[in-house]
């Protein structure tokens, strides 16, 4: 919809037919007009647009292993467990699955479980909050953490948008810091954090992801995560690790201690995610956040506390029906989604090694186009000599049939990037033929056209 001018009044939708407004975008919260958080919606809806597109586009998960019927067999698995391993009541167990719960949730002792199964990580269940999906972790954490408005908080770039969006609609800038080979340039960190204080601001906490980033692709190494936690020890900085794809190594890779398993100091909030492990549709996430904080009268509480008054005034507490399935999931595997997670691991590492190879077969040696080769997740990243914006996404999707992410929208800063994301996970390997073929067609005639401009030009 158009309008020029301020005021109510009216004004023309897309197709030019006058229609009268009630309110003005520039009137509400400014991060209603930020990039950021078109950014989701403007993907999905061209998505729609083009549904026989090959999506290449999608970080979902893979969904040919989703089963209705698991559904109600977690429900009474959970509802077992409540009965028979924590001796409720028949009332009582009424009561946890219907009723209004537990601000921090009810599957805490589980999630605890599964941490001290799949990540050798000892976690107190009090420290741990159960919210709806990871990207309301984010924001619980993001909103408690912004003070006031000399805070900030560092992102490794390119920078998952949830986390950028969720950031603006808290007025929290959010300062880049660089990608190393290594996953974080640790030089350009401490220079961040140093530069933000000598600007009178207060760095509150570097947000990454050391396993298999959304969208770069890159995993940090073991002695580079020691490095790290040093170097927020050495700034006095939180950390905020989100791990949603860790458990999803390719082939052989061998998955490493998360940040938090190596955090002796409490300097790790971690942010975990059931959507690519259980099912996303439960929408069940995770904060383990075991800072000790000191209130006015002297009494000591943990930052989950703190998260779960939050949290009471957003979502009150995650569905307990929701809960239970993911529960549910968890004590059928005895606790490790490493177990549970066995299928959907080989078929992303079929599905990423199926990619990368038809990348090479596609843009052999001497080609200008580049790629990341990942050691696991969902995710790869290919440079090509050309810009690549949401004009380009159009074209892709309606000329040649196939999407993919521009990596612009993971920078946020509005410069041209010469990058697309793929993704493996929600395709077959039919599929991913089907889509490198078309991304090819497209490379070699945007390539050709733009040679051909400057020729003539
Ligand atoms: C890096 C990252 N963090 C968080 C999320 C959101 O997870 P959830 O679906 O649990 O909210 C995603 C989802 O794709 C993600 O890629």
């Amino acid at each position: 919809m158009r309008r020029s001018g301020g005021g109510p009044g009216p004004a023309d939708d897309d197709c030019g037919v006058n229609v009268t407004v009630d309110l003005h975008v520039a009137d509400l919260h400014p991060a209603l007009d930020d990039p950021a958080l078109n950014s989701m919606n403007f993907l999905n809806e061209v998505a729609q647009h083009y549904p026989d597109a090959v999506s290449l586009a999608a970080g979902r998960p893979y969904e040919e292993f989703f089963d209705v019927a698991a559904l109600h067999r977690h429900l009474d698995t959970f509802r077992r467990h409540l009965a028979d391993d924590l001796g409720q009541s028949p009332e009582q167990v009424h009561r946890t699955l219907l009723q209004y719960g537990r601000t921090k949730g009810i599957i805490h002792q589980l999630v605890a479980r599964n941490l001290a199964v799949d990540e050798e990580l000892t976690v107190d269940p009090e420290a741990i909050v159960v919210t709806v999906g990871c990207q309301e972790a984010m924001f619980l954490v993001l909103r408690a953490l912004r003070a006031g408005p000399d805070d900030v908080v560092l992102a490794v770039a390119p920078t998952y948008v949830g986390l950028t969006g969720a950031a603006r609609l808290l007025d929290l800038p959010v300062r880049p810091v660089a990608t190393g080979p290594s996953g974080v340039d640790a030089a350009d960190l401490r220079a961040q954090v140093r530069r933000a204080r000598a600007e009178g601001l207060r760095p509150r906490a570097c947000y990454l992801m050391p396993d298999f980033a959304n969208p770069s692709g890159t995993s940090i190494g073991v002695a580079g995560r020691r490095a790290l936690l040093d170097l927020a020890a050495e700034e006095d900085l939180l950390l905020i690790e989100d791990n949603p794809y860790g458990l999803f190594p390719a082939g052989d890779t061998r998955r490493l201690p998360t940040l938090k398993a190596l955090d002796t100091a409490r300097r790790v909030v971690y942010l975990g995610s059931f959507a690519k492990t259980v099912l996303p549709g439960a929408r069940v996430g995770y904060v383990v956040a075991d800072q000790r904080v000191a209130g006015p009268d002297g009494t000591v509480d943990l930052l989950a506390d703190q998260l779960a008054k939050i949290k009471s005034m957003v979502t009150v507490n995650t569905s307990p029906i929701a809960q239970a399935v993911v529960g549910g999931a968890l004590l059928k595997h005895g606790c490790s989604l490493v177990t549970a997670t066995v299928r959907e691991r080989a078929a992303y590492t079929r599905n990423l090694h199926h990619l990368v190879d038809g990348l090479g077969r596609r843009f052999p040696a001497g080609s200008p186009v580049r790629w990341s080769v990942p050691t696991g997740g969902f995710f790869v990243v290919v440079t090509v000599p050309f810009p690549v914006d949401d004009a380009l996404l159009h074209r892709s999707a309606r000329e040649y049939g196939v999407l993919w992410t521009p990596m612009a929208h993971f920078y946020g800063d509005g410069a041209p990037v010469h990058a697309l994301r793929l993704s493996v996970s929600a395709v077959t390997p039919a599929e991913i033929d089907v889509g490198l073929d078309r991304l090819a067609a497209l490379v070699t005639d945007e390539m050709a056209r733009r040679d051909a401009t400057v020729t003539v030009g």
